[in-house]
C-alpha cells in the first residue's frame, strides 16, 4: 500500500501546484465514526475489502455520494479514505482565469492520477469541479474540461487502478451520462435522520467522538423530544457543542447535564432553507436506482411524483 511514499506525494501535489491534495489515513479514524448511513458504509467496507485484498477488476469506476448540505458527505469519505489503506488524492478547483490554463492544469492532474496507480480520486462539490457539457461563455473551454473528465472516467482500462468518489448536494446537475454505468453508475446517497434509533446514533457517536459523556437520562429525552425530527450529523455536532458550552460556562466541564442539552435544542435552528434541502434530499432520491440505498419511505414511492415535487421545489427556491 505504501507505493507512494510521503516525500512522493508532497512533490506530486507540488508539480500540480496545490489542485490536488493528499488525504493521509489518520490514526484511529474509521467508518466506524460515522453514525446511520449503514448501507453506504457497508458498500465502502465492501470495496475497502476489495482493494486490500487485490480483487480490484470488480469495483466500480465512480462512486456518487449524494445527499443534503451537512449530512455527512465529506466526512464518511475522509473516514473511508483513512480505513482504505491506499492513496486517496482529492482534486480541488483547478479552473483558473488564465486563457489555456485551466485545460493544462486538468491534464497535468489526470497524467497525475494516472501513473498513480491503485488510487482513490475524491472530488468534492462534483457538481462544480466537472462542470458541464455546455459550457457558458467561455469558448468552449466547459465544454472541454468536461469532455475530458467523461472520457478518463469512462476508461474501462483504468478499472481496479482509481476508484473516483464525487460528492454533492445537486447530483442533478451532474451531466447524465456522468451518471451512467461505467463512469458513476454507483450512487450512494446520504440521508438526515429518519427514526428516533438514527437520531439516537447520532447523538452517541458525535458525543463519543467529542469525548462528551451522555447520561441515560440525556439519551431518553434526545429519543423522545427529538426522535421525529430529521438532523443530520453537522446539526447534532452544533447542538452538543452549544450544549458542552452550557456545562463549561455553569463550571461543570465534564458533565453534560440534561439542562445544558434543552438550552443548546430550544435555541437551535437550522439557518439553511428547508425547501432547498427539500430539494437537495429529492435530488439524492433520484439519483439512486438501487432501493437498498433508499430509506424505506422512500423506496416505493412514485419516480413521478418525486420528480413533479423536484421541479416544483426548483421553481421555489430559484425565486429568491
Ligand atoms: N453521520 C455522521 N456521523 C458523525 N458525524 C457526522 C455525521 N454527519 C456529519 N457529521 C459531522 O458534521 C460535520 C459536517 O459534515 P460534512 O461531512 O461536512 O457534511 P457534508 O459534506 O455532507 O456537507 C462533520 O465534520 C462531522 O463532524
Ligand atoms: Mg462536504
Amino acid at each position: 500500500m505504501e507505493h507512494v511514499s510521503a516525500s512522493k506525494k508532497r512533490l506530486i501535489e507540488e508539480y500540480c501546484q496545490g489542485l490536488v491534495r493528499f488525504k493521509d489515513p489518520k490514526p484511529g479514524v474509521s467508518l466506524d465514526l460515522v453514525a446511520t448511513h449503514d448501507a453506504a458504509k457497508k458498500k465502502l467496507r465492501e470495496v475497502a475489502w476489495l482493494f486490500k485484498n487485490g480483487k480490484t477488476d470488480v469495483v466500480e469506476r465512480g462512486i456518487l455520494v449524494p445527499g443534503r448540505v451537512g449530512v455527512g458527505k465529506s466526512f464518511l469519505i475522509d473516514c473511508f479514505a483513512s480505513e482504505c489503506g491506499l492513496p486517496v488524492m482529492e482534486i480541488g478547483e483547478f479552473r483558473s482565469k488564465w486563457v489555456g490554463d485551466t485545460e493544462r492544469q486538468q491534464m497535468r492532474i489526470l497524467m497525475t492520477v494516472r501513473a498513480l496507480g491503485p488510487v482513490i480520486v475524491v472530488v468534492d462539490e462534483a457538481d462544480a469541479v466537472f462542470g458541464s457539457r455546455e459550457g457558458d461563455s467561455d469558448s468552449g473551454v466547459s465544454g472541454r474540461v468536461f469532455a475530458a473528465f467523461a472520457a478518463h472516467i469512462g476508461d474501462s482500462s483504468l478499472r481496479g487502478r482509481e476508484v473516483w468518489v464525487a460528492m454533492t448536494s445537486r447530483p442533478d446537475l451532474l451531466a447524465i451520462d456522468m451518471k451512467r454505468q461505467g463512469r458513476f453508475g454507483l450512487s450512494l446517497p446520504l440521508f438526515a435522520a429518519q427514526n428516533a434509533d438514527d437520531v439516537a446514533n447520532l447523538f452517541e457517536v458525535v458525543a463519543r467522538v467529542k469525548k462528551i459523556d451522555l447520561s441515560d437520562e440525556v439519551l431518553a429525552f434526545v429519543r423522545e423530544e427529538l426522535g421525529e425530527r430529521p438532523l443530520t450529523g453537522s446539526d447534532v455536532e452544533a447542538i452538543l457543542t452549544r450544549a458542552k458550552e452550557q456545562a463549561v460556562l455553569a463550571q461543570h466541564d465534564d458533565d453534560v447535564r440534561l439542562e445544558d442539552l434543552q438550552e443548546a435544542v430550544s435555541s437551535f435552528v437550522d439557518p439553511l432553507d428547508p425547501n432547498l434541502l427539500a430539494l437537495q434530499e429529492i435530488a439524492a432520491v433520484l439519483s439512486c436506482s438501487d432501493k437498498r440505498y433508499l430509506p424505506p419511505r422512500y423506496r416505493d414511492t412514485d419516480r413521478g411524483a418525486l420528480l413533479d415535487e423536484f421541479a416544483r421545489l426548483k421553481m421555489t427556491t430559484a425565486r429568491r
